[in-house]
């Protein structure tokens, strides 16, 4: 096999998106434009990856790091002209090169293999990867002889009428002869109605000089699209979310509705786990086996073990244990770690804190910057109150300890394992393991003074 290179092309602002964040940034599925399009040129296996960069340089670098070479662009005079800057680089080395644009992040590794496949059986020293469609409105056309032979393609606003009907569309992913690719850009004009250096019109240029010029039409046209604005933008995104959704529930994944779950692309989820409408799952989240994913959650970069029940809650940044379940209603916020059988209920919030095996913090509490033992139980409404207004403070509570209802737990503070916090306490002491700690004023009866109260007539 030849060595294979590949050109991905980012330089661009992406204007029509009409935003302060470059085009190749936007994510589909949690994941900036470009990383899903490096991600398959990487599974082609070339020997390098240049990307050409400009607007956001700094950005798309530290985003993709060592994984290519980057040259700069330093003005946006066209595709081909973002293509040239990679001479430098790549005009000594023998071999195939694939270009691809950093807006086509539908593209599939499967489809670039058959592109370098076609390539190589034509014995082509250029192929364009095409595809057929009703509405190819914003596409360079692929304009073909009598005898079905590409001649070259031609942009939207440089189209005829005539070329303007045709339905066979440039996806903007190219296989090239390395070194022919270098020489024919050499001779791309400006010529044309965006007064820009195509790399569309190498195509011509190689024809023209009596190479073989090849066309590898792709059967499926949804996965060449370009996103050039918000609407493609938000087409795109479904796309892939249906890939995505479709993938885990080959993989033995029940998603009660697919068109209202929206999982990222990274995201791992073990067999006969349950999803329900509603949930979104987010970043590097991993979900175990025989889970239930509640309606209306959403969970991001977490690890979430075997067995767990999450119900209309919020995760994010949290590890949850086996057999452990959250809400209806729960908040766990980053650096939350739960043990196994930990039970955690409604309007719940967790911070910043460790939770170990079979402990329950059932109703209407805060826990922050605390470290809780095994076999807990904490009352309703108990807060952790780590925050003096100036610094967080941690608290510690020993295995098989009771927090009564209602309590507040001053840090720093710490609570020995088997003591007994009463309800209604505010504890700014250590209470020592084995302890009852109550810290309440006494109640007061006054006999019949009920009657002389104004409601009571
Ligand atoms: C391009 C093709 C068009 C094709 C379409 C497929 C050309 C002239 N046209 O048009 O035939 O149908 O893609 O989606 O190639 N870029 C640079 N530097 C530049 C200009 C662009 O790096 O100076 C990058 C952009 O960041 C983008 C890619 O090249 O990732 C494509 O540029 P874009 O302006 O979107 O080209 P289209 O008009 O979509
Ligand atoms: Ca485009």
């Amino acid at each position: 096999m030849k060595d294979r290179y590949g050109i991905i092309l980012a330089a661009g602002q992406g204007s029509r998106m009409k935003s302060k964040l470059y085009k190749v940034l936007h994510p589909i599925a949690g994941k900036p434009m470009v990383e899903h399009v490096i991600s398959q040129v990487e599974a082609v296996d070339p020997s390098e990856i240049v990307t050409i960069v400009g607007c956001g340089a700094e950005k798309v670098k530290s985003l993709l790091g060592t994984r290519c070479s980057y040259v700069l662009q330093e003005q946006q005079k066209g595709t081909g002209h973002a293509v040239l800057q990679a001479k430098k680089l790549l005009k000594n080395k023998i071999g195939t090169t694939l270009v691809i644009c950093g807006d086509t992040p539908l593209l599939t590794t499967a489809t670039l293999e058959k592109l370098f496949e076609y390539h190589q059986e034509k014995d082509a020293k250029a192929t364009i990867l095409t595809a057929v469609t009703e509405n190819p409105t914003g596409y360079g056309r692929v304009i073909r002889d009598e005898l079905g032979i590409v001649e070259k393609i031609v942009e939207e606003k440089d189209a005829s009428l005539q070329e303007k009907l045709v339905k066979e569309i440039n996806t903007g992913t190219y296989c090239f002869d390395n070194q022919l690719l270098f020489e024919a850009l050499e001779k791309v004009g400006t010529a044309n109605a965006q007064g820009e250096y195509y790399l569309t019109d190498v195509i011509g240029i190689l024809k023209r000089s009596g190479a073989i010029v090849a066309a590898y039409r792709m059967p499926d046209f949804s996965e060449s699209l370009g996103v050039n604005d918000r609407l493609a933008l938000a087409e795109a995104n479904q796309i892939m979310r249906t890939r995505i959704n479709d993938k885990h529930m080959l993989n033995g994944v029940s998603i009660i509705d697919p068109n209202t779950t929206y999982i990222d692309s990274d995201v791992i989820i073990g067999t006969d786990t349950v999803i329900e409408p509603g949930v979104f799952l987010k970043g590097n989240t991993v979900i175990g086996e025989d889970c239930l994913i509640g309606a209306h959650s959403e969970i991001i970069d977490s690890a979430i073990f075997d067995r767990v029940k999450i119900t209309s809650s919020h995760i994010q940044g949290a590890v949850v244990g086996n057999d452990s379940d959250i809400g209806p209603f729960g908040r766990l916020r980053p650096e939350t770690k739960l043990g196994e059988h930990v039970h955690v209920g409604n309007f719940v919030e967790i911070k910043k804190s460790t939770i170990d095996d079979g402990t329950k913090v059932g109703h209407l509490t805060y826990v922050g910057d605390a470290s809780l033992g095994k076999q807990i139980n904490v009352g309703c409404g108990t807060v952790f109150v780590n925050y003096d207004g100036k610094e967080k403070h941690h608290t510690t509570v020993g295995d098989n300890s009771f927090i009564g209802c209602n309590t507040n737990l001053i840090a720093p503070l710490s609570i020995g394992e088997s003591s007994f916090v009463a309800a209604g306490s505010t504890i700014t002491r250590n209470v020592p393991k084995e302890a009852m700690a109550i810290a309440r004023t006494k109640q007061i009866n006054k006999e019949e003074y009920a009657k002389k109260l104004p409601y009571s007539s």
